[in-house]
């Protein structure tokens, strides 16, 4: 978003926004007193309102950030951070420079909930971590941002199939070509279509679009719930055509 607001918005353009949504939050119901947050650059700004969040209201709930940064310099809040970790025993801050975040820095989590938050980049590598550290998946949240930058890197993306392969995608009498490789949701916004949308990266399921025929990849970031998976939907803005495809919006 920063770039687009710096790049190209002019005086004038409209925007339209949505309210805040999402499960990237810390719930007191499900995620226990013990946290592990994993932030790369800017990632770090949800940390520091968790971490406010508990020193406001007196928690004693414990909180271990593990902050990443290229040098000193681009540390953001260093020094709160510095002065809440002081005095506050129950939060801990590790920042890594120059260095990857690895699973010997992560330690161990014994099912602690761990948060996700930094460059696209960061999130298979973070997530390889935990996962070879053996931290169910269940227990991680990250904070994305958009569609994978490259679905094709994924091991689930189905092989033989190259993204720039032309495909058509009918909805109702309308139908339209796009490429294996370009999100469902882009493709239908590119032709006029316009779907509930929400988070753009697999999470809250506003964008989602039944496939009546034709085969769509669902790229890891997608999260369906069960229902939807069974009645054929899928969200659009983690989905991609991977031959001639018919929706129903
Ligand atoms: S917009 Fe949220 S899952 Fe697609």
């Amino acid at each position: 978003m920063s770039n687009a607001l710096l790049d190209r918005l002019q005086v004038g353009h409209a925007l339209t926004t949505t309210g805040p949504m999402g499960t990237f939050h810390y719930n007191p119901l499900f995620h226990g007193d013990e946290l592990v947050f994993i932030a790369g650059g800017s990632g770090v700004v949800p940390a520091m309102s968790m971490i406010r969040d508990i020193v406001d209201s007196g928690s004693e709930r414990r909180f271990r950030l593990i902050y990443g940064s290229r040098d000193a310099g681009d540390v953001i809040f260093a020094e709160e951070l510095a002065a809440v970790a002081d005095a506050h025993p129950n939060i801990t801050v590790e920042v890594v420079l120059d260095r990857l975040i690895t699973s010997e820095i992560i330690g161990p989590l014994d099912g602690r909930m761990a948060y996700i938050c930094g460059p696209q980049q960061m999130y298979p590598f973070a997530l390889a971590q935990l996962q070879e550290l053996g931290h169910p998946r269940r227990r991680v949240r990250f904070e994305a941002n958009g569609p994978p930058a490259d679905p094709t890197a994924q091991e689930s993306w189905p092989s033989g199939v190259a993204p720039d392969s032309v495909v058509t995608v009918s909805v109702g009498s309308r139908s339209f070509e796009t490429t294996a490789g370009r999100p469902l949701l882009d493709a239908l916004e590119d032709n006029g279509f316009t779907p509930e949308v929400g988070c753009r990266s697999g999470e809250c399921s506003l964008c989602r679009v039944r496939v009546v025929s034709g085969q769509v990849h669902s790229a890891d970031e997608a999260k369906p719930r069960m229902s939807d998976a069974t009645a054929g939907y899928v969200h659009s803005c983690v989905a991609y055509p991977m031959a001639d495809v018919t929706l129903a919006l």
